[in-house]
């Protein structure tokens, strides 16, 4: 609270009850946390389709964009689509589960040949990609006032193979991370990471 209510008045060069920009931003960064139980209830589907815009905002290698998305709302393919998930009963008490998913490959043509044609090539930078479009989507959560947490998927064979044999998804597409999002009850807390000792200026 201390660190927020600075941020919201250090940020205005006038004195100003209006957050600065920057101040709005930090509190948000600042106030991420996972999340691990909800009320069940559902999202309404401006508000995902917001969350989902924040999401797909994500700076992509090459500005490939590789992701892809399935929102799954639908609890009764629960069982079969998170197989075996130690995460279920977050996806159940969930108003929604993102799955966040990449295409791997791209096309287009070579750097070596750059008016040549389309060819169907790896995105090496595919996870760095998703990395990104997940954080994204749980700052979005975070505005607002919603809980979500980042629940591993790749690169783990268990967790991916029921995912990719229910919804059936082309051999080039991977499941990467799973989110559930819902309302909750507030009481988590964001943890504090900042750590000076992590930081090294011009030397190690
Ligand atoms: C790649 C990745 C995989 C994660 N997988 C899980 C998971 O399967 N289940 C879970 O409850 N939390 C999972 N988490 C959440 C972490 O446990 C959590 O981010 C960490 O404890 C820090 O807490 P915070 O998110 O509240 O800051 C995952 C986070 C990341 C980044």
């Amino acid at each position: 609270m201390a660190a927020a209510a600075m941020l919201f008045g250090a940020c205005c060069t006038k004195q100003c009850d209006t957050p600065s920009t920057s101040g709005v931003v930090m509190e948000n960064i600042l106030a991420r946390k996972s999340v691990r139980s909800y009320n069940g209830d559902t999202i309404p589907a401006e508000v995902m389709e917001d969350l989902l815009r924040a999401a797909m905002a994500a700076p992509s290698g090459r500005d490939l964009r590789p992701w892809q998305i399935v929102v799954m709302t639908d609890k009764s393919q629960y069982e079969t689509v998170f197989e075996g998930n130690f995460n279920m009963q977050k996806f159940m008490e969930s108003g929604a589960v993102i799955i966040l998913c990449a295409d791997t490959t791209f096309t287009a043509p070579t750097r070596e040949d750059p008016d040549g044609p389309a060819v169907t090539q790896v995105n090496h930078l595919w996870r760095d990609d998703m990395g990104a479009v997940t954080e994204n989507l749980l700052l979005a959560v975070e505005a607002y006032g919603l809980g979500a947490c980042w629940t591993a998927c790749y690169p783990y064979p268990d967790r991916m193979d029921p995912i990719k044999k229910a919804l059936q998804l082309p051999a080039t597409v991977v499941p990467y991370a799973v989110v559930p999002i819902g309302y909750h009850d507030g009481t988590t807390q964001p943890k504090d990471k900042w750590d000076p000792a992590r930081v090294h200026y011009n030397k190690w």
